[in-house]
């Protein structure tokens, strides 16, 4: 009885230290400290009891192996790691890829199968020697030319990994960031094969909308708006995710995005809804600096004398201020995501990236770091 008693209160203890049943997988990026002055972000800013899991975006790859790209990565990767002195339970994982990488680098590789080979034992060595707890794949658009080699890729790393904890270490993570375009994943992703051998996918639920559309719209919402004419109808969340799982994603390895920064627009006309014409992107953040783009912590900087409007249905805000226009994520909109990825039993919440928070606590006026990820974290750990 009394051992009975002490063992469920152990079970209990154990299972409220372990997990949070769902995972946080949050992006740091390698440029983000050269930002300016308080935009300037290192990994031993990041509160090491925030994410699940951090994933430092990205690792190059030359002579067909992993390598590092800026000078001093080595030592923010080991800025980063420190990190699990203080909490035991994260995971650390190394990406490589993203839009800039471009889809030819990868292809070159994964086509031959000496490069191959070279290329996926070039990586437990490295995970191990700076101290990551594994890899993600963030190959974006394959096409269909790569569609095959991008999950052969996937399947031949898997094995290596397995191969590799059979001398005793735990095995190396294995994850991929895939596009959320519905043409990208038709054209570009096994997504069936390539769920199988991984721990879990990140469908990137976000830039479904920009300057490109040609008026005004929300990036990442979660439903599919009254203005979206059918050649939209697919860029919202929760289309994205549906067609995710119909394609074969189990529920349980798939992560839902939630962006971390906001898509801006520069009004043409009086009109300032949704749907509104542009003359292009907003103008750039202060400390991000590029075209059509803020981080949260910019927007809460925006938002004060902005006027803010919900768009009904989408579940997202919106902020104007003069000619600007920008579709962002808030506590509510981030909560409501979260309730959505719950209601469909994910595995748990994405977030690009920790580096676009008010990291500092010092910009959304709270006295709180990492407002919008702790509002994620909240609502995933409430009942
Ligand atoms: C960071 O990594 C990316 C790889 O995606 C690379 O293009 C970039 O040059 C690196 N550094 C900076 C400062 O952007
Ligand atoms: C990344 O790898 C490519 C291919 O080897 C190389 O040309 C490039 O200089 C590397 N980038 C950095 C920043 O090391």
């Amino acid at each position: 009885m009394g051992l009975r008693v002490a063992q469920t209160g152990f079970a209990v203890l154990v299972l409220l230290q372990c997990c949070s049943a769902y995972k946080l997988v949050c992006y740091y990026t390698n440029w983000s400290q050269y930002r300016k002055g308080d935009g300037s972000c290192f990994p031993d800013a990041i509160d090491h009891s925030l994410c699940t899991h951090v994933i430092y975006s990205f690792a190059n790859i030359s002579n067909n192996e992993i390598d590092i790209y800026e000078w001093n990565d080595v030592t923010l990767y080991g800025m980063l790691n420190a990190l699990k002195n203080r909490n035991p339970n994260l995971k650390t994982l190394l990406s490589i890829g993203g839009w800039n990488f471009g889809s030819e680098r990868f292809s070159r590789i994964a086509s031959n199968t000496q490069r191959l080979r070279t290329f996926i034992k070039s990586v437990p060595p490295f995970l191990r020697a700076h101290g990551f707890d594994g890899l993600d794949l963030a190959w974006l658009a394959p096409g269909r030319r790569n569609k095959q080699l991008h999950a052969t890729l996937i399947q031949e790393m898997k094995a290596e990994f397995a191969k590799e904890a059979q001398a005793g270490a735990e095995r190396l993570l294995l994850s991929a960031a895939v596009s959320a375009g519905k043409v990208d994943i038709d054209s570009g992703y096994d997504i069936a094969r390539i769920s199988q051998h991984l721990d879990f996918i990140s469908t990137m639920t976000y830039d479904f909308h920009g300057a490109w559309s040609g008026t005004t719209g929300h990036h990442s919402p979660l439903f599919r708006g009254r203005e979206d004419a059918s050649s939209y109808r697919f860029s919202n969340t929760d289309y994205a995710v549906g067609y995710m799982l119909k394609r074969g994603a189990p529920a349980n390895k798939l992560v839902m995005s939630i962006p971390i920064f906001g898509r801006s627009f520069t009004l043409s006309s009086s009109e300032t809804g949704v749907g509104a014409p542009i003359s292009g992107p907003g103008i750039p953040g202060r400390f991000t600096n590029e075209k059509g783009f803020l981080a949260y912590y910019e927007i809460c900087e925006f938002l004060r004398g902005a006027s803010v409007h919900r768009i009904l249905g989408q579940l997202v805000p919106y902020a104007t201020k003069g000619n600007q226009w920008v579709g962002y994520d808030d506590q509510e909109s981030v909560r409501n995501k979260v309730q959505y990825l719950k209601n469909r039993q994910l595995a748990g919440a994405m977030v690009w990236a920790l580096d676009l928070d008010d990291f500092r606590g010092s910009f959304c006026g709270q006295n709180l770091r990492f407002p919008l990820i702790n509002a994620i974290k909240d609502a995933l750990a409430a009942a």
